[in-house]
């Protein structure tokens, strides 16, 4: 049975990953309007993956006896400058929810929830993904922003090189 500190606090979670589902899905449509496809895609994707992560915390609420509350959806921007603006927002907005995950296992570890903890972990994972996923098109449209979009396309080629044990030396221990 979940206690009711920590019911609250989920609760609390599922409403800012349905906030951050709502967000990237403004983000999607308002590239979409703008002929941006590729973008759309990218933030549509995103969209389902936030609405997953409210799925996960809801069924983890109902698995320990708990009830699912659902509060409203704060509104969301709906236009962007650029996508390099969407991205730097994204990257802003996920650093925030990395630090409530983290204040959500905090609470966990006080009240001596270790099950919430175990659950908790896979978030703490997918946070370093959701951050690094951000910074990585910071990255690209930086460079097509500047004009160094070569540049860019040189050092992604390169990040395929894959190092190969040479003949003579695969056979020994
Ligand atoms: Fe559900 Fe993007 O964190």
């Amino acid at each position: 049975m979940l206690n009711s500190k920590i019911n609250d606090a989920i609760n609390a979670q599922i409403n800012a990953e349905l906030w951050s589902a709502y967000l990237y899905l403004s983000m999607s449509m308002d590239a979409s309007a703008k002929g941006l496809k590729g973008v759309a895609n990218w933030f549509a994707v995103q969209f389902r993956e936030e609405q997953d992560h409210a799925r996960i915390f809801m069924n983890y609420i109902n698995s320990r006896g708990g009830k699912v509350v659902l509060t409203p959806i704060a509104e969301v921007q709906t236009e962007w400058a650029s996508p390099l603006e969407m991205f730097k927002q994204t990257k802003q907005h996920e650093e925030k929810v990395t630090a409530l995950i983290n204040d959500l296992y905090a609470l966990a570890a006080s009240e001596n929830d270790y099950a919430t903890m175990n659950m908790l972990k896979w978030f703490i994972d997918e946070q370093v993904e959701e951050e690094e996923n951000a910074t990585d098109m910071i990255d690209a449209f930086d460079k097509v922003e500047s004009n160094k979009f070569g540049l860019y396309m040189i050092d992604k080629e390169l990040a395929t090189r894959q190092y190969s044990v040479p003949a003579p030396l695969s056979t020994q221990e």
